[in-house]
């Protein structure tokens, strides 16, 4: 949307002639409005974290909120899960009763201020005090209508009508329909418009139709965007609903438009390509940033890597590992799910264990995984380390220790993995996906800042990943892909410019 500025000729003394303001009519005095931008999200760092969207949603309204022309906001559910020490400065400021399909719910709202952005939290204790996960309940469609119909009152509730709403996910797709749906005989709600962000298609909010009415409270004549395969699709109806549609990477964006990403989706993202653009993510480079980060054993630089080396026997220590320099350290820090491409890793771990390389990998997830991944640790134990959990600290005693880093995703719509693992020199092999192509080019000696395969096959896989041990023995060379990797500018910067300009349109 383009920044509102009305446009002024003031009359100047000294120059003549000037445009002189009609009598009766004030001169226009030159103000230039802040653009207004409100994200809805179910996560974000550092309240609350499950995975890269919380990384999204903490990031870019920072990033965006550099700029002092934006006034940034952000809704969050207040889940109970978010550590006291964030909760106990939360200001209430008002409450209110939302509407879902035949209930009336409560919702309070909750504000604190950090690092530029107004994060709001809506507060509703039947909804968000769960124990453990913030997701995984019979009732998340309930819980996240509630939540995409509660932040959507709040704007006027608390009188912060953006000029753009930024939504993300399934989870607040809902927020787009009742807008453009439901809200449009309201002038201020009318002038809103929406970016909706995909940050993963496989994840879709579909419920079954009986939800419609009592459930969404969504009304017939909107039924045709929201309906899909015999379902209710909330992901579906927000692209065919927003003004804007992105998703988090280039190569994604496009990928998305064939049946082998798209989930089922493809024929609606083709309808509506006119709208879908692709902007890879970016990280906080002041977060993940070797130099000072506190989780570390040792901080380093670029220009000094030496700390890395006490970093990686420390941690070899501390996994219980042989504590060795010259042994490659390859590493996965990964949700275990499937589109994470672990099935090859399964394919060809046994493999790469009988070479002289150390594995470790941390991250929680399907069972299945859970427990081949300890087996595997158990059988080679002094050659490989799992750790089933979820774990902030020792996830960068990881990216800071280890060599090389691996991302063979299957579907990979941006990963920021791979990005995080750059920033502390932690060279990554990656599958040429989504915005793992788009951030990641094959080493080949004088250009490159990682090591790429194509096909999502375990024997290309392994190839790649001996390449890049090879490499690794050759110290110069290794130096070299490594400041290659390290200095890749993954910040916000070009990033949050390209959401600007999505923004302006
Ligand atoms: C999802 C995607 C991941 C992306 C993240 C942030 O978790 O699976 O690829 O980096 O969202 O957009």
């Amino acid at each position: 949307m383009a920044e509102k500025k009305i446009v002024t000729e003031k009359p100047k003394a000294a120059k003549l002639p000037v445009k002189r303001p009609k009598a009766g009519k004030l001169p226009e005095i030159k103000v230039t409005e802040k653009k207004k931008i409100v994200f809805f999200g179910s996560e974000a760092a550092p309240f609350i974290a499950t995975g890269g969207l919380a990384d999204v949603m903490g990031s870019l309204p920072k990033a965006l909120a550099r700029n002092k022309h934006n006034e940034v906001s952000v809704i969050l559910p207040l889940y109970s899960n978010i550590s006291l020490e964030f909760k106990s400065q939360f200001r209430f400021i008002k409450n209110f009763n939302v509407s879902l399909g035949w209930r009336w719910q409560y919702a309070g709202v909750f504000v604190y201020e950090y690092e530029g952005v107004k994060f709001y939290f809506i507060d509703n204790e039947y909804y968000f005090r769960r124990e453990g996960n913030i997701y995984g309940f019979y009732d998340d469609g309930e819980r996240f209508a509630f939540f995409s119909r509660a932040a959507l009152d709040a704007l006027s509730r608390l009188n912060i009508y953006p000029d753009v709403l930024h939504c993300n996910d399934w989870q607040t797709a809902a927020s787009i329909i009742y807008l453009k749906g439901m809200y449009y005989n309201d002038e201020q709600y009318r002038r809103i418009k929406t970016v909706f962000t995909i940050h993963n298609i496989e994840y879709q909010g579909v419920f079954g139709m009986d939800t419609y009415e009592s459930l969404f409270g969504f009304p017939e004549s909107i039924k045709q965007y929201i309906e899909f395969s015999g379902n209710v699709n909330l992901m579906k109806a927000a692209i065919e609903m927003s003004d804007v549609v992105n998703t988090v990477s280039p190569t994604y964006a496009e990928e998305i438009k064939n049946p082998y990403y798209a989930h089922g989706l493809e024929s609606i993202i083709n309808r509506n390509a006119h709208k879908l653009y692709g902007i890879l993510n970016g990280i906080d480079i002041d977060y993940y940033n070797p130099a000072t980060d506190k989780y570390i054993f040792k901080n380093y630089s670029l220009m000094d890597l030496s700390g890395k080396a006490v970093c990686k026997s420390e941690l070899q220590k501390l996994l219980g590992l042989p504590v060795r320099a010259d042994v490659p350290v390859i590493a996965i820090i990964s949700r275990l799910v499937q589109h994470k491409g672990l099935d090859l890793v399964k394919a060809i771990i046994e493999n790469l264990l009988s070479s002289d390389v150390q594995v470790i990998i941390l991250g929680k997830g399907e069972i299945a995984y859970e427990s081949f991944f300890t087996n595997i640790a158990r059988a080679y134990s002094g050659k490989c380390a799992a750790i089933i959990a979820y774990n902030q600290d020792l996830s960068r005693k990881i990216y800071s220790g280890a060599d090389i880093f691996l991302m063979p995703s299957k579907t990979e719509p941006c990963g920021l993995s791979q990005m995080i693992a750059s920033r502390y020199g932690t060279v990554p092999v990656v599958r040429e996906t989504g915005g793992l192509n788009d951030s990641i080019k094959a080493y080949t000696g004088d250009s490159g800042n990682g090591f790429t395969f194509k096909n999502y096959n375990a024997h290309d896989m392994l190839y790649v990943i001996n390449e890049a041990v090879r490499t690794y023995r050759e110290p110069i060379k290794w130096k070299d892909v490594q400041k290659r990797a390290m200095s890749t500018d993954f910040s916000w910067k070009i990033s949050a410019e390209r959401y600007e300009k999505l923004y302006e349109r």
